[in-house]
C-alpha cells in the first residue's frame, strides 16, 4: 500500500494547485484584513500610523506606485482617494516613475502597493519618492520586509503566504486595505460623512459571505473556460474602476493561460481597435458602475454587431444586462466601490481554468517570478 499523499499536496490542503487555493482563501483573507482596522461604531481605524487631523494640510498630491497586480490595486485605489479624500492622485508604474524625473515634492505622500514587499522596481521608486522629500506609506503583505522598512508608515494586507505567481488574494486584500485607508483619511479630514463609512464598513463585513457566493460560479467559469481555450485574442473592457478589474482581468488570463487579452476602456475602442473585434475575439465585459452602466451597454452593442461573444459580469438583479450579453456571470448587489473586490473573482476563475484546460503550469507560469528581486 503505498503513500500517496506528499507534503506538497498537503500543504495544498486539498486544492490541486495554490492559485485555486489561494481563490478560495479570498473570504478568509478579507476577513482578516478588515476586522483588525476597524472599530466597534464601524469606523475606521488605522491608529499605528499616528496620523492627525491637520497632517494632510500639506499635502496636495499623491502618489501610487507599483508593479504588476499591486499597480492595478493602485488604479482602483485613486478612484477610492479621489472619493473619499479630494487629493489629486496619480498612479505610476514602479519602474516607470524612478526614471522620470518626477514632480514629486513635501507635499507629496507616496503611497507604495506590493506584496512581498522586496520588488526592487518599487523599493527604488520609494527611495526616488523620498529622496525628492516624498511623505511615505507602504501596503504590504510582508512585515518587516525590505519596503515596509524603508517606508516612513506601513498598513499591512492579511492575505497569509501567496505561493501562486499570478497573485489573488493578495490582490483583493490590497483593495480593502487601500479602500478602508482612504476612508481613514477622508474620517479624519471630514471630507467623508460618519454614516456613509459606516455603510461601507458594514458591507465590507458582509464580505466574505459575499465572496462565497461568487466562488459558486466556479464550474460555470471552468465551462466557459473551455470555450475560450482556442482563442487568440480576448478583449476586457469596463468603464471607470471596471476598466481598472478589466485591466487585472486581463494580466491574470495573460500570466496564466498565455492568450493574449488586452483590457481597453469601453468608451475608447471606437478611437482605437474596434476594427480588432470580430467573432474570433471573445469579450468580457464588466458592468458594475452604476453611472457609466447604460454607456456600457452601449458598448456591448457594439462588440456584438461586430460579431463577438460577450461574457458579461454584472448584478445579480440586473435586469438589463442580459440583454446585450451572450451570457452574464452575477456578483450580488453591492455598493459600487466595493463590486471590484467580487467583480475579480470569475475572472481569477476564468484564468485559472483557461491555464490548466491548455496544460500550462498555473502556479507558476513561464517567464515569471513571484518577486523581482533584481533589475
Ligand atoms: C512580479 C509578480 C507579479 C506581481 C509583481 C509585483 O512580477 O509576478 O504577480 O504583481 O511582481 O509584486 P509585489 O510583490 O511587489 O506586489
Amino acid at each position: 500500500h503505498e503513500v500517496t499523499w506528499s507534503a506538497e499536496a498537503a500543504e495544498k490542503g486539498g486544492y490541486p494547485h495554490f492559485m485555486l487555493k489561494e481563490i478560495y482563501e479570498q473570504p478568509k483573507a478579507i476577513h482578516d484584513t478588515v476586522q483588525i482596522y476597524l472599530n466597534k461604531d464601524g469606523s475606521v481605524n488605522f491608529k499605528d500610523l499616528g496620523w492627525t487631523e491637520d497632517c494632510f494640510d500639506d499635502i496636495d498630491h499623491i502618489l501610487i506606485t507599483a508593479c504588476g497586480t499591486a499597480y492595478h490595486a493602485g488604479l482602483v485605489a485613486k478612484h477610492y482617494i479621489e472619493r473619499f479624500v479630494r487629493i489629486p492622485v496619480s498612479v505610476e508604474i514602479a519602474s516607470e516613475y524612478r526614471y522620470s524625473n518626477p514632480l514629486t515634492t513635501s507635499k507629496t505622500l507616496c503611497i507604495v502597493v506590493s506584496q512581498s514587499g522586496e520588488t526592487i522596481d518599487t523599493l527604488a521608486a520609494l527611495k526616488e519618492a523620498k529622496r525628492l522629500g516624498a511623505k511615505s506609506l507602504a501596503v504590504t503583505n510582508s512585515i518587516s520586509s525590505s519596503i515596509a522598512r524603508e517606508s516612513d508608515n506601513v498598513i499591512y494586507t492579511m492575505a497569509g503566504p501567496e505561493i501562486a505567481v499570478a497573485s489573488t488574494k493578495a490582490y483583493t486584500t490590497q483593495l480593502v486595505a487601500l479602500l478602508l485607508l482612504a476612508l481613514y483619511m477622508g474620517q479624519l479630514r471630514k471630507t467623508v460623512k460618519p454614516e456613509l463609512v459606516k455603510e461601507i464598513t458594514d458591507a465590507l463585513k458582509d464580505l466574505p459571505k459575499q465572496i462565497e457566493k461568487v466562488l459558486k460560479e466556479n464550474d460555470y467559469m471552468a465551462e466557459v473556460a473551455e470555450r475560450l481555450i482556442k482563442a487568440h485574442d480576448i478583449f476586457y473592457l469596463g468603464r471607470s474602476i471596471d476598466y481598472a478589474i478589466a485591466m487585472e482581468g486581463a494580466l491574470k488570463l495573460k500570466e496564466v493561460s498565455y492568450i493574449h487579452a488586452e483590457a481597453y476602456a469601453a468608451g475608447e475602442l471606437k478611437h482605437g481597435t474596434l476594427a480588432l473585434i470580430t467573432e474570433d475575439t471573445p469579450v468580457i465585459a464588466v458592468a458594475t458602475q452604476d453611472n457609466v452602466s447604460s454607456k456600457m451597454y452601449s458598448n456591448i452593442e457594439e462588440v456584438r454587431a461586430r460579431g463577438a461573444e460577450v461574457l458579461g459580469i454584472g448584478y445579480e438583479d440586473d435586469a438589463e444586462i442580459g440583454k446585450y450579453t451572450t451570457e452574464t456571470v452575477r456578483i450580488p448587489r453591492v455598493d459600487p466601490f466595493i463590486a471590484p473586490i467580487l467583480s475579480v473573482i470569475p475572472m481569477q476563475l476564468l484564468a485559472y481554468y483557461t491555464s490548466i484546460k491548455r496544460g500550462n503550469n498555473v502556479d507558476k507560469p513561464r517567464n515569471l517570478a513571484k518577486s523581482v528581486t533584481v533589475e
